[in-house]
């Protein structure tokens, strides 16, 4: 079993069971990377107050650069003994540099480096969900490209509405996704992580010292680390999870997008509707019935709605009504963060390839696009242009739909007489022009049609 950060006033070994309960080692050895910069800066705090001489700072540095290459190259397991991955990256260190190591956890406290931890695992994963959105955002793009001019049929209540374009249909999570980026950005600007808080009451090294460790430290990490700061509020630092529970909202919202673009599609590709062909390589057929092609991939994207909508509820339940400072219950938000960071980040990796791969099946959608119903709305639209009050448009059109269902006709083939008995505005040549998705898509003017850029 590995050794403890604390122990000194306990007479009892820990129960064996209890101890297997209360480890987080099996998901936190994921933070080890950072939780190493956490010790490099600390270091370089605790040198600059003169309590560690040159060279004992020169030592420590260089075994933690050590540690930093192990996991760089992948060679870094954690002892799955130890408590937790602090304690982890301790006894490793202890283990390069012997009783030196014991003097980097002066005036530390895990209650602050687990949110200093978290907050960077935040930012580094908002910028990796960022970058996958928006290759989503390409196959979107490029789908549009592909399917132009394609009359496509609209939908409200799941039943037929009217003719739009399938590249206006597309441009519709198109803008989803720009949203669910730009709320990415906006969450990788607001999280700050901070430096000194101690175990929740501050440290005894001067802030200054602090914001000169920070500086030393950039050179090690990329331009996250020019966002780290000395700590405003010891208290609401080692208390807050805000930002945890903001991402998983922010990544509820993007699962949500997934699952309703997922239905459409499922609903789509039915035989019943028949207008998308689903790329194969993303389906599985049935073990009984030789002929399936079932969409697994998107009823798992809409089935993870639970899993992800769950971890945020979690976490929000967690945390209520926790007395200030840091409670272990905290330990807790681990599994819901890195569960839906997870299953997010390979949903979108598929979804890219996915969507890149729907056909549309032309021929169908060009017989769906018969349907006449569809074109009501234009026709009625079309009367207000000759002066006819809109109430009365719709009433008119309302009655010549159901004139035609009940005698199995269409309104197409009616000629004049019969038209004129609806509205003396009406006639058969008009009819024509109107009702037809050229028109429909060509009449629609208040559309700008544009995906805009997401924030950079
Ligand atoms: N592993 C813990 C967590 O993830 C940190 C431990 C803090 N423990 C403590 N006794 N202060 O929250």
């Amino acid at each position: 079993m590995s050794k403890k950060l604390w122990g000194g006033r306990f007479k009892k070994a820990i129960d064996k069971d209890f101890e297997k309960f209360s480890k987080s080692i099996q998901y936190d050895f994921k933070l080890a990377r950072v939780d190493v910069f956490h010790s490099i800066i600390h270091t370089f705090a605790l040198s600059g107050s003169g309590l560690l001489n040159k060279k004992e700072t020169k030592t420590i540095i260089s075994a933690l650069n050590e540690i930093i290459k192990e996991i760089d190259a992948g060679k870094f397991k954690p002892d799955m003994s130890s408590e937790d991955i602090h304690t982890d990256i301790h006894n490793r260190l202890e283990k390069k540099i012997g009783k030196l190591s014991a003097k980097v956890h002066t005036l530390r406290s895990r209650n602050d480096q687990i949110v200093f931890n978290e907050k960077f695992y935040c930012l580094d994963e908002a910028i990796s969900i960022k970058d996958l959105i928006n290759e989503v955002l390409k196959s979107f793009l490029s789908l549009m490209k592909k399917y132009d001019k394609q009359p496509f049929i609209g939908y409200t209540h799941t039943q037929r509405a009217q003719v739009i374009l399938f590249s206006d249909y597309l441009s519709a999570f198109g803008h989803m996704l720009v949203r669910d980026s730009n709320r990415i950005k906006k969450f990788y600007d607001s999280v700050i992580p901070y430096i000194g808080a101690g175990a929740l009451a501050g440290t005894s090294l001067h802030r200054k010292e602090y914001f000169k460790a920070i500086d030393s430290f950039l050179s090690f990490d990329d331009s996250k680390s020019g966002k780290i700061k000395s700590v405003e509020s010891s208290i609401d630092n080692v208390s807050d999870r805000d930002f945890i529970m903001e991402f998983l909202n922010v990544i509820s919202i993007i699962q949500m997008h997934l699952s309703r673009l997922s239905e459409d599609i499922i609903l789509y590709s039915t035989q019943e509707f028949d207008y998308l062909d689903l790329p194969e390589e993303f389906c599985t057929g049935s073990s009984l019935m030789p002929h399936k092609k079932n969409p697994d991939f998107l009823e798992l994207v809409r089935g993870y709605t639970g899993r992800i909508y769950g971890n945020q509820v979690s976490l929000m339940t967690t945390m209520k009504g926790l007395p200030m400072t840091y409670n272990r219950d905290m330990q807790l938000d681990k599994e819901p963060l890195f569960s839906s960071v997870e299953i997010i980040k390979d949903e979108l990796k598929i979804m890219a390839k996915f969507i890149k791969g729907i056909r549309l099946k032309k021929k169908i959608i060009a017989e769906a696009l018969l349907d006449e119903r569809l074109y009501a709305a234009e026709l009625a639209e079309f009367l207000v242009f000759k002066g006819i009050a809109f109430k009365d448009a719709h009433d008119i059109v309302g009655k010549l739909i159901r004139h035609a269902e009940d005698n199995k006709t269409r309104i197409k083939q009616m000629p004049d007489s019969v038209l004129k008995t609806f509205c003396a505005r009406l006639n058969s040549v008009d009819v024509a022009k109107v009702m037809r998705s050229t028109h429909a898509i060509t009449s629609k003017k208040s559309i700008k049609r544009k995906v805009p850029k997401p924030d950079a």
